[in-house]
Formats: structure tokens, sequence, C-alpha cells
């Protein structure tokens, strides 16, 4: 439904007339310019969906997004106008985030408001909590089964407590980010009761299935996320008779969106959430939205219809929103979610970089970045005024996402180094620095991911259980490598909460029925507040790895070349060990970042220089910006980085 002019003009007079009678004229005049701006894209997204159904469905939900306006508090407001002044603060230099679970970190929500200096020494401006929206009771992975999407977790606040702390983060110029599961509820929402009382409206909220026909149709094609601890993706509910779709857990029930009804509602969640003062939305699992039989059921065009047309809809009620993709999937299709299509259509402004985290470790584990720099090279840049989100480590596992064509351009065999990685992350490979575990193996192909924290994977608890300083000295300055190198790539770079302390594996997991069958726990420990407190000790681990993180924030921020704005290359050295790239922000200068991955000192040829067009450059990371160069060489010293950057 590309609109005729007078589907057009009539949707925009209705927009009119509701906003004439809940708007002042300012406020009026504002969001029909915004409604001029995308109507076009969202009516497209809706109609490749919708078909038919498209237009009744537009027409009802410009009701709530006016009624979404005219109850946007005026502070809220404000920050829309000042987010349009300044369309590009995601991408801005100064822009560092952290990710935590409120319990893990602080208790509450009203705890988290307590604890924001520790934040501010790190240069945060970007919170992102773990889900906290009401779940199902345990288990509920981490809170990614919600049974509310209106309500909080009552062990940590209310509704009053969110809105409390969004306003005493935007105080402080920072921004909550919170999950949005919009490919999902758990078994336990009202919605799923609903359904499961036998209320058919609601059974069309999601897909049920009377036998296995279609389900065993569309297994033939279908991965399994958790293979080992939720094989399969169906599950059979007694009370509807009938077989349920649940990619995930057997109590997340997938969401019907072909039903314009569920659209109608996600969107009243989105509208709902933002004028709570939430900043960022990060859409879990956005890839899975949309199923088609004969196919993986990912990153389906519809999917990104949806994800267009919720995009479009609520930038017009609350323009300082943002979206981020949790889209954990092959390279080649991670772009789409920026809004990279035929055409650019507006869909996320944020995505995971998981091919550079993945290729981090991967570089350090065979303390070679031939890999990372072919995979790197090739990887598609996000279009303007979208980036990534980089990351050492987060709350989930590190799936191999190692592509064949990369792997065999550096004659490697794809399965092979995939299944090496895993051995040696967890820990089984003679040779190993790393102390993890693996995730979720699958014996029918051999696949395994990884679970451990980063000071685990690094080597620094190697280090410390063997009480060996030269392992422990190479665990801390992998660590800090690995964030040396998100944090000057394109992006907001997000510090996983206790990387920032070196925190350790943590098992007590085990011992937690609701659990102990997820080795993700190992890597979502409790905040240590007494490491916490050797921070300004240089003398301890915490001390070294705080004090180097908060030194690599400090120089981020007054470096205007590392605003996202701009290209970045991934270069080519003459030296395997190390991984070299450019940023180039326009008007803003050049950053030449230079990574060694290997354990030893090594150099590469300084046309490297010429190449990034900087002529005598300083390193902005060490003092005085000095760094080795002689001989026609750029030294550098072992798992070590250097930020170049002109005088
Ligand atoms: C996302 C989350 C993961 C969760 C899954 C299901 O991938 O990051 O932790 O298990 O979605 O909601």
């Amino acid at each position: 439904m590309t609109l005729d002019d007078r589907a057009r003009a009539a949707l925009r007079e209705q927009v009119a007339l509701l906003a004439a009678d809940q708007l002042g004229a300012a406020d009026a005049a504002a969001l029909l310019a915004r409604v001029d701006r995308r109507l076009d894209d969202v009516a497209d997204a809706l109609a490749l969906v919708y078909g038919d159904a498209a237009a009744d469905l537009l027409a009802g939900v410009f009701e709530d997004v006016v009624a979404a306006v005219a109850a946007r508090p005026a502070d809220l407001r404000r920050l829309d106008r000042r987010r349009e002044d300044e369309p590009d603060w995601h991408l801005r230099e100064d822009q560092i985030g952290y990710v935590c679970y409120a319990d893990r970190f602080a208790g509450t929500l009203a705890n988290v408001a307590k604890r924001l200096d520790h934040l501010e020494e790190l240069g945060v401006t970007y919170l992102h909590l773990m889900p906290l929206l009401r779940p199902r009771p345990e288990p509920n992975d981490g809170g990614y089964a919600v049974a509310d999407f209106r309500g909080v977790d009552p062990a940590l606040g209310d509704v009053d407590d969110l809105e409390q702390l969004t306003a005493a983060l935007r105080a402080r110029g920072m921004s909550l980010c919170l999950d949005l599961v919009l490919n999902h509820t758990a078994r336990e929402h009202a919605w799923a009761r609903r359904a499961r009382a036998g209320d058919p409206d609601y059974r069309d909220y999601y897909l049920v299935f009377d036998d296995r026909t279609l389900p065993d149709a569309y297994e033939r094609t279908l991965p399994e996320v958790f293979p080992d601890t939720a094989p399969g993706n169906f599950t059979w509910e007694p009370a509807l008779d009938a077989w349920v779709w649940t990619t995930f857990h057997e109590w997340q029930w997938d969401l019907n969106h072909a039903n314009p009804r569920v659209f109608a509602e996600m969107l009243d969640v989105i509208l709902f959430l933002a004028n709570r003062g939430v900043e960022v939305l990060r859409l879990d699992a956005a890839p899975f939205l949309w199923k088609r039989l004969g196919t993986d059921c990912q990153n389906q065009p519809e999917a990104h219809a949806l994800l267009q047309a919720f995009r479009g809809l609520s930038a017009m009620a609350a323009p300082a929103l943002l979206f981020k993709a949790e889209a954990i999937v092959p390279p080649d299709q991670l772009v789409q979610y920026l809004g990279r299509h035929d055409r650019f259509r507006p869909e996320c402004e944020l995505a995971y970089h998981n091919q550079l985290m993945v290729q981090t470790w991967s570089a350090l584990a065979t303390r070679e970045a031939r890999l990372a720099t072919q995979a790197l090279a090739r990887l598609p840049a996000p279009p303007q005024g979208t980036t990534w989100a980089t990351f050492v480590r987060s709350h989930d596992d590190i799936g191999w996402a190692i592509a064949d064509a990369d792997a065999r351009a550096v004659g490697l065999d794809p399965r092979l180094h995939r299944r090496f990685l895993a051995d040696f992350y967890a820990g089984r490979h003679p040779g190993s620095f790393a102390r993890g575990a693996l995730f979720q193996e699958n014996a029918l192909t051999g696949d395994a991911r990884t679970s451990g924290s980063a000071a685990s994977l690094s080597g620094i608890e190697q280090g410390l259980d063997l009480g060996d300083p030269v392992l422990l000295d190479q665990g801390i300055r992998r660590l800090l490598l690995a964030h040396a190198i998100a944090f000057a790539f394109p992006g907001i770079p997000l510090l996983w909460m206790g990387d920032e302390l070196a925190l350790r594996n943590d098992p007590s997991y085990l011992q937690d029925p609701a659990h102990a069958h997820d080795n993700r726990w190992l890597h979502r420990p409790l905040m240590d507040w007494e490491a916490a407190a050797r921070r300004d000790d240089p003398g301890t681990v915490e001390g070294r790895v705080f004090g180097g993180l908060r030194h690599l924030a400090a120089v981020r921020r007054r470096l205007p070349a590392l605003h996202a704005g701009g290209e970045t290359h991934v270069l080519w050295t003459d030296q395997a060990a190390v991984l070299a790239w450019l940023r180039i922000a326009p008007g803003r200068g050049r950053l030449l970042g230079l990574a060694n991955v290997a354990d030893t000192e090594r150099s590469v040829d300084d046309r490297v220089l010429g190449e990034a067009g900087l002529r005598d450059p300083v390193d902005a990371l060490a003092p005085h910006g000095r760094f080795s160069h002689h001989g026609g060489r750029v030294h550098l010293p072992r798992l070590g980085a250097l930020w170049l950057v002109a005088t």
C-alpha cells in the first residue's frame, strides 16, 4: 500500500483532528510534521505485513500515537526537542555504556540510583538494565519471560521507581536502555492466560497448532536455540490442547505477529515505556519475529517491516526514543537491522557488533589477527545516522559466528576453527589461558558456544589460580586490549558489569535450582563492592583493570575522530598479529588503531601511517603521546594497543 493521495490526506486529517482535540497548537504542528516525514515508510511496512488490513490498523494506532503525545511528560518533550536538535547524540565519542542486572548490581531500582557515581567514574552515559519488567516466577531466562510489560518486577520496585530512576539518570546525562521482548511473552502473561482459558481472540495472539503436521514441517528447517536444555521449537500445552510455538524455552510463547492486534498491543507497550523515560529499547530476539515455512524463520522481510513500522510510529510519538537491535545473525544479514535495504528505511539506530566481539576473542586465542581483518574488512558499513553497540562480553554466551568464507579465505577450516574456539575458551586446549565452559554443546552438529566472564576467558583467573605473575599480567593486558578495540571501533562501547573489576566466573549458580541448568549464569555474578573499593589501588588486579578502562574512557571522550558518523577501514599490514583499523570522521580527524594480539612485542611497516594519512602521529593512549617508531617500523608492546592521531 503506497498510500494514494486521498488515503494519505485522510489519515493526515484524522491525526490533525485528534491532535487539535488533545494537544496544544505547537505540539500538534510538530506531530504533524513528524507524521508527514514517516507516514509513507510506516504505511509501506504495514502493507507488506498485513495487506489490506493495514489501513484499519493504521487508523487505530494513530489514536494511540496522539494519546501518547498528549500524555508525554514535559521534561521528556524537552528531551525530544534536544534530540531533534542533536540527532547524532548516539554517535558521539563521549558515549559509553554499562550493562547490568539491577538486582545483581544494586538490589533494587532505588538503589541503582545510589550507585551512579561508580558509573560516572567510568564516563558512562548509557545504562542498559537487564530485563526488569514483571517476569513469570523463576525460571524466567533472566527476565526474558515477561508476564506484564506494564509492571516492574516487584523485587526491584515499581513503575514510580522506574520513572524516578530515569529522571535521576537524565539529570546526570545518562540514558536508560531497557529490553523489549517483542518475540514472545511468558506463558503466564495475561494474554496467554486468556488463551489458555479458551478465549479464541487471545489464542490468536500466539502460534498454536492442533497437531504436529505444521510443527514437523517447520522443524525440518528450524535451528534450535537451546538444543541442550530446550530442544525443539514447539511445546504441547494441555490447556490449549495444542502445540504452541516456543523458540526459546517452553514457557516463552512466540507471539503471532501476523495478527494486527498483536502489533497494536506491542506499539502501546513501546509508547508506555517511552513515556516512563526509557530512551533506548533493546529489541530482544528481533530476527525471530516472522515465521516462514521452509526457512530458518529468522531475518524474514516481514520482521524488518515490523521493526520499521514500530520505528516510524514510535518516532512520531516519542522522537527521543532509539531502537537497538539484538540481532545475533551472520554479518551479511546484520546491517539490514540498521535500515540498509534496497533503499534505506529507518529501522534501528543501533545494533550489536557481534562480529567484532567474536573476532576479538578468536584473535586473542590464535594470537593472529588475519581472520579478524578478513571478516571485519568486508562487513558492510552502518547507514548514516546509525552505528554499533560494541562489546567484549555480555550476559549471553559467545556463539562462534565465524563465516565459512572468511575462515577459508585465511586458510582455516571453518568447522574446526569454531570448535577450536569453543574448546580453547573452555580450557580444554593445551596452552589455553581461558577458564570458561561449553554452552549448549550440540551432539548432532558438534557445535558449541562459550560461557565465562571476560576475566576468566582472558587469562586473569588462570594467572591468579596458578599464582603466576606473568600469566596474570598477560590476562590483564588481554582484557584491556579487547576493550581498547571495542572502545575505538565505531559505536557505543558497552561494559558488562563486573568486567571493570575483572570479576571471575561465579559458579554459585549451580546451587540455585532456577539457574543451575543454564551456565550463562557463570558470567552473571553479583557486583562485588569490596572489590570495587580497591579500584584506585594500582597494585591490585581491580585497580589495574578499572584504571585501564577509566583511562580508555577518558581518552575516548576527547577524540573527535571517534565520532561514529564517519568511515571505518580495516587495513592489512605485514604483521599477522596486528589488527589495524582507520577511523575517518569528516571534519573531526582520523585515528589509526593498532592492536597486537601476540604475547610478545611486534612491529608493523610504517607505511601504514601514510596509508592512514597520518604524518608524525601521537599515541592518544600513551603518556605524552609517545610510541616506538624506528627502523621504518611501528613497534607495539605485547598485547598492547595504539590509538594514533594527528598531533
Ligand atoms: C536474547 C537474550 C537471551 C535470551 C533470548 C530469549 O537472545 O539476549 O538472553 O535467552 O533472547 O529471550
